[in-house]
């Protein structure tokens, strides 16, 4: 067993959790936030993304223990009172069917425009496109999420 402490959507959280536990487990198990998803367990949907320290990070691929003294943020964190200018561009671009994907894109999709800004880089639909490549959506053929996630970059 491991003792773990780190803040998760601005509030300190510290648990015993066995050593093996996935930061995905952490969050969901331990935590009860199920907003973040588990689509594959081996790296490759993108469904469990959370931002650690300010970065898209697939929080299956990492242990809980890994996370510890950083901040996280859920999909749970991102709204601010109203829904965050991502979210309410995938309700107004209708970029989710299911919503299975939809918290992992969004995390994903907050990542890219704030990197592409402070790297003054332009997020054309070429680089959502390629961006994109970690996260899987068995539902929208993408068209959607990806206009979702470029009207969000010129709101954020
Ligand atoms: S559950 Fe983490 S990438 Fe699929
Ligand atoms: S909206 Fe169903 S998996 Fe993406």
């Amino acid at each position: 067993m491991t003792t773990v402490s780190m803040t998760v959507n601005g509030k300190a959280v510290t648990a015993e959790v066995e050593d093996r536990t996935l930061l995905v487990d952490f969050i969901r198990e331990h935590l009860r936030l199920t907003g973040t998803h588990v689509g594959c367990d081996t790296s490759q949907c993108g469904a469990c993304v959370v931002h650690v320290d300010g970065k898209a990070m697939k929080s299956c691929t990492m242990l809980a223990a890994q996370a510890d003294g950083a901040a996280v943020t859920t999909i749970e964190g991102v709204a601010n009172g109203d829904l965050h200018p991502m979210q309410k561009a995938f309700n107004d671009n209708h970029g989710l069917q299911c919503g299975f994907c939809t918290p992992g894109m969004v995390m994903s999709g907050i990542d890219m425009v704030n990197r592409y800004k402070a790297e003054g880089k332009t997020l054309d639909e070429a680089a959502i496109r390629h961006e994109l490549e970690g996260n899987i959506c068995r539902c929208t053929g993408y068209h959607n999420i990806v206009k979702s996630i470029s009207q969000a970059a010129g709101e954020m």
